[in-house]
């Protein structure tokens, strides 16, 4: 027998634990096949918990979530929760807590995927974004002065640390350097925020001359933007500051053919990293077996790369493939042709055979 994974699972909000079930369904149909096991521990940190009782991450979560090796999460986010309660006191709380310093965010068009890109096909969009995780205007550091009056004063400050900076721009050298076309565009903007873009620019040169084999080049965040849209076939790999990564990778997953199929990893190469889906909790899909499984579905395949089970992610993703271009009608919530359900179980059929 294979190895065991310990796997903690936080399906979350809205429509997360209908498409966590989906992916443990395609998990646990890739461990029958490839020999391993999945013990898995369910948590149900959420809003749902938070309005009971008053909790977003109760005391020793943390230290109990480091036991595990992965975690998988479906979504934060409810509607009767003020904007940042759930964001902040349990994603970005995970996300910072356990160091998960890279946010990573493959953007792939898959064979019969729609884009609204015209004229763009699969050999044309396929990239992977490094955004740092844990600094920046995420950090959280500011404050309000005079609140409620007309001197009020608000105060959020971008910060980047030379560590912060160093260790995310190495992961995406050694990730550009593993990759076929071998090339790594920096996303800043280093003609405005000199003092923190200037660092990230100066580290990149310093880190960057100990990769002679990778391709180096640099783009401003609007203008990346445009290329993103106009050329995706220059991008190999992004490297970005946290605030510029959450933005792009929106428009990213717009052209792999949308949230229903972008996945994330938030990754601590030395502890514990956790796999999600990009689109939030989905409120008015909730509950109706409409919305999308397969971001949820390559997310847990990212997961099984990152413990080590090569061959059962790749055979994930092939029956993803195979199931977006055979199958689907769309990968829009509704339209799928299928329920929630039927595509989790396709996957799943296509992964065990
Ligand atoms: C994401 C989300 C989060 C972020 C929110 C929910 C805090 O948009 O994972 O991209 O901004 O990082
Ligand atoms: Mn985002």
């Amino acid at each position: 027998m294979g190895k065991e994974y310990k796997i903690a699972v936080i399906a979350g909000d809205g429509t997360g634990p209908e498409v966590i079930k989906e992916g443990l369904k395609v998990l646990n149909a890739a461990a029958k096949k490839f020999k391993f096991s999945l013990a898995t521990k369910e948590y149900d940190f959420g809003g749902e918990r938070y309005k009971r009782t008053g909790e977003t991450l109760p005391d020793g979560a943390l230290d109990e979530l480091r036991r595990f090796q992965a975690i998988y999460l479906g979504a934060i986010g409810h509607p009767d929760v003020k904007p940042g309660i759930l964001e902040k006191g349990i994603l970005l709380k995970l996300r910072f807590g356990l160091d998960q310093y890279i946010n990573l965010r493959p953007v792939k068009l898959y064979p019969g995927v729609e884009t609204p890109l015209r004229d763009k096909k699969p050999e044309d969009i396929d990239f992977v974004v490094v955004r740092e995780n844990t600094e920046d205007l995420y950090a959280g550091i500011g404050g309000l002065l005079k609140e409620g009056t007309p001197d009020e004063v608000a105060i959020q400050e971008m910060i980047y640390t030379r560590k912060g900076v160093e260790r995310c721009i190495r992961y995406a050298f050694e990730l550009a350097r593993t990759r076929p076309r071998k090339k790594l565009t920096l996303c800043g903007k280093t003609n405005v925020l000199t003092y923190v873009q200037g660092l990230w620019q100066r580290v990149f040169d310093e880190v960057g001359a100990e990769y002679p084999d990778v391709q180096k080049d640099y783009a401003h965040v609007d203008a990346i933007c445009m290329w993103m849209l106009k050329n995706p076939e220059w991008f190999d790999v992004i490297v970005t500051s946290n605030l510029f990564g959450d933005i792009i990778t929106d428009l990213g997953a717009m052209i792999q053919g949308g949230m229903g199929i972008a996945a994330g990893g938030n990754i601590n190469p030395a502890g514990t990293s956790m796999f999600e889906p990009i689109g939030g909790s989905a409120p008015k899909y909730t509950g109706k077996n409409v919305i999308n499984p397969l971001a949820a579905i390559c997310a847990g395949g990212m997961m099984l790369d990152f413990l080590g089970e090569r061959e059962a992610a790749r055979a994930v993703e092939t029956a993803v493939m195979k199931v977006v271009s055979e199958k689907l009608k769309s990968l829009a919530a509704g339209k799928m042709g299928y329920g929630t359900d039927e595509v989790g179980t396709m996957v799943a059929d296509f992964v065990g055979r």
